[in-house]
């Protein structure tokens, strides 16, 4: 009964008696100017980097992003395939919509009036032959063109190739048509228009600006320097930011990245939140074997001639697909992130004794004495109260 009460008591004084940490004070100017050296440099990370720079109180969120383009420009040619023709929107946006991207056909090879027939294999050593026994029925290449008959056939005057079942007369896409046929693409435009929203902080932005009226989107073009709020890009522009010459890119084609930036610090103090434009090549132009460059793909448009034959105009269209890329995070004054931020802060400044310490017992002059008034050693056979001070060193 007697010790329980006898820990009853120390554990009471324990828990009333007040207990506080004792100082040692070093009057030396090095330590002191040592210590609020680094309570600068820790007070300067905070304020600078993770207040200015990385805006450590703001909540953050990513955007949501829609977009609609619309291209317009006319184009002419006259070919011997095709005779002469003007070339409008329907004609050279492929498809005629599509999220985030349109493609605007550039160049093209086009295959006229195609039946269901056979035909002799364009040249190439695996479809080069001899005589029937060469050829396999049944048999298809998929580089080929079509479903081998199993016959030897002239292709030209010289050559002998293997007959296939296919759409002929068979497409020639060896050469290209350089410069590309819809040069005139470098002076279309396009009107992008964008929508975004930042749903934890109910933001809701265009492209097109409160502040920009009809008139003005009538006549605008964008430039960095004089129009950067215009949202009508001419497209040789958008190509010669990415670095890259529209005509050059034209005739095999490419993919060119619009990348719009609506990173905004939506307190109400930080001004407008406005988009930022940019443009990149998306696809690698600088292979190191140069094989397989450019973007094309095939479509074909289908008819029926008056004896109700099916044909087609096979086309091989290359032209730059343009990707609209929106990216954004918006920050606003929070104060869950600024309580978490400003405590990570204070336990940080709480190092800085800690390294003081270090330096001052171990890289200063004095450092022995300093050591010996900081560390109190309790003698072996030392009672409960008895204590073998410091003190006694004194600083010589
Ligand atoms: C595009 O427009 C400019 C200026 O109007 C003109 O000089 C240029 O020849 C046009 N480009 C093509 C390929 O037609």
């Amino acid at each position: 009964m007697s010790e329980t009460t006898g820990c009853g008591q120390s554990c009471l004084h324990d828990l009333l008696y007040y207990e506080t940490n004792k100082t040692l004070v070093i009057p030396s100017i090095q330590a002191g100017c040592l210590f609020r050296f680094i309570q600068l440099l820790v007070l300067l990370y905070v304020v600078g980097y993770v207040c200015v720079v990385q805006k450590a109180y703001q909540e953050t969120d990513s955007v949501i992003s829609s977009v609609s383009t619309k291209v317009k420009g006319f184009a002419f040619t006259n070919t011997s395939d095709m005779g002469p023709r003007v070339w409008d929107t329907a004609d050279y946006v492929i498809p005629p919509q599509s999220d985030n991207s349109f493609f605007v056909m550039t160049n093209m090879v086009v295959t006229p009036t195609q039946t269901q027939s056979r035909c002799p294999e364009l040249p190439s050593p695996s479809a080069t032959c001899v005589d029937d026994c060469d050829c396999t029925e049944g048999h298809s290449n998929p580089q080929g063109s079509g479903i081998q008959t199993g016959l030897c056939e002239n292709y030209s005057t010289t050559v002998q190739t293997c007959e296939v079942r296919s759409w002929c007369p068979l497409e020639i896409d060896a050469v290209l048509p350089k410069p590309a046929l819809l040069a005139a693409a470098e002076n279309y435009t396009v009107l992008i228009k964008n929508s975004i929203t930042y749903p934890k902080f109910r933001f809701h932005g265009r492209n097109i600006l409160p502040h920009i009226n009809s008139s003005y989107l009538k006549r605008c073009e964008f430039n960095h320097a004089t129009d950067p709020h215009c949202p009508i890009f001419r497209l040789k522009h958008i190509v010669s930011e990415a670095g890259e010459e529209f005509q050059d890119m034209a005739v095999m084609g490419g993919i060119i990245g619009i990348i719009i930036d609506w990173s905004c610090d939506l307190d109400s103090w930080a001004g407008k939140c406005y988009p930022k434009y940019s443009f990149s090549r998306l696809d690698n132009k600088h292979h190191v074997n140069n094989v397989a460059p450019g973007y094309n793909f095939r479509f074909a448009k289908y008819y029926r001639t008056a004896d109700g034959e099916e044909t087609r105009t096979l086309m091989k269209a290359y032209g730059i697909r343009f990707d609209v890329i929106v990216f954004g995070t918006a920050g606003k004054f929070g104060i869950v992130p600024t309580i978490v931020n400003l405590g990570a802060a204070l336990s940080f400044l709480s190092l800085v004794s800690a390294v003081s310490d270090w330096f001052i017992l171990n890289c200063m002059a004095k450092s022995d004495v300093y050591k010996k008034h900081k560390f109190t050693y309790l003698s072996d056979n030392s009672g409960t109260e008895s204590i073998s001070l410091g003190t006694s060193y004194g600083t010589e």
